[in-house]
């Protein structure tokens, strides 16, 4: 049975990969952290630290403290926010990698869990069906870390058999927790606008299509990766992923059918540049191969699970 830490649990991602593991190994041995707290639901669900994931010393004191053998490091600064600090968004990136790998390296920890992100392609990438070995000419600063980082686990897996296992996710979209400041942010905030204004305006403009993600996925194909036997870990940079690839217009159409008045108009702003940089979809063949992956959710569902659950949340708002 694994000790848990996740960094960076307070996240979109982090808040539902808390309960997931807590759920499946019991609430003692998930250990979620970040710089900051989390939501009510995570705060009183288990235990709790704060720590800061580019403090190399404070990482491993409470890595020894609570006997932890697998890092999942969530904490990371995103694409929309970086392009506005990215120097401080390499030092976060690249930094708290480094110090999970090195505890790995030392045999502090067993395995680690490192996401990276469909950010890692550039202009110069095929754009549709994306292989997972292509040309990676990342023009932004979160791309250029992420490309990096795949790098550095690929370096540690191969110099000092660290057992890093990664996964390039793409948009993920939620209702439990606000999106951390993406270019994919638009696919939840649409819901909410849906729901609240009737109208929406995407900062990203028609015809933009992205891979896409659904959260429930994301965490299944996190948590399968992680179970996945270390041989079937074939590749150690970071597996392509793909669950749908959709425009702000399918996500209209997908919506119309519960609120037929629903109304979409645009207005890119600079994160149009940075899509238009990224796949339109990704091929995630390796991923099926090596340790059985596959998508469950297609548009027209996940919309009817987030304005379900969208409503109930601003109902109770309201009341
Ligand atoms: N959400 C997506 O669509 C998406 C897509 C591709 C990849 N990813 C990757 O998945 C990971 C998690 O993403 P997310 O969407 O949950 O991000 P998020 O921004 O929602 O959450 C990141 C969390 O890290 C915490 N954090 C920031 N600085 C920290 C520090 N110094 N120490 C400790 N914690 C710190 C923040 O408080 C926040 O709770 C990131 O590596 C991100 O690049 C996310």
């Amino acid at each position: 049975m694994p000790n848990i830490l996740i960094i960076g649990a307070c996240g979109q991602i982090g808040t539902e990969l808390t309960v997931a593991l807590r759920d499946r190994y019991g609430k003692d041995a998930v250990i979620a952290s970040d710089i900051r707290e989390g939501n009510e639901e995570l705060m009183q669900a288990g235990p709790f630290e704060i720590l800061d994931a580019t403090d190399s010393a404070a990482i491993e004191k409470i890595v020894e403290k609570h006997q932890i053998t697998d890092v999942y490091l969530m904490a990371a600064m995103l694409s929309a926010v970086a392009e506005k600090h990215p120097l401080k968004a390499w030092d976060l990136n690249m930094n708290s990698l480094l110090h999970v790998l090195n505890l790995a390296r030392d045999k502090k920890i067993e395995k680690v869990f490192w996401p990276s992100s469909i950010a890692v392609f550039g202009p110069t990438t095929p754009k549709d069906h994306t292989p997972q070995r292509t040309i990676m000419e990342p023009t932004t600063v979160y791309g250029i870390s992420k490309q990096a980082g795949e790098r550095w686990c690929e370096y540690y897996f191969n110099k000092y058999g660290v057992d890093v296992r990664s996964i390039r996710y793409p948009g993920l979209i939620s209702y439990k927790t606000l999106p951390g400041g993406g270019t994919t942010d638009y696919a939840v905030d649409i819901y909410h606008k849906a729901l609240t204004d009737g109208q929406y305006t995407s900062f990203l403009d028609q015809g933009t299509y992205l891979p896409m993600m659904y959260m429930d996925d994301a965490i299944h194909a996190t948590i399968s990766i992680m179970d996945a036997d270390r041989e079937a870990v074939k590749i150690r940079s970071s597996y392509n992923l793909s669950g749908m690839s959709f425009a702000p217009e399918d996500m209209e159409v997908s919506i119309q059918k519960h609120i037929p008045d629903f109304k979409l108009d645009y207005n890119p702003d600079f994160r149009q540049d940075i899509a238009d940089t990224w796949p339109n979809s990704v091929d995630d063949s390796a991923a099926q191969e090596d340790w059985g992956w596959s998508s469950k959710i297609a548009l027209d569902e996940m919309t009817e699970i987030m304005l379900t659950n969208l409503k109930s949340y601003y109902k109770k708002e309201s009341l």
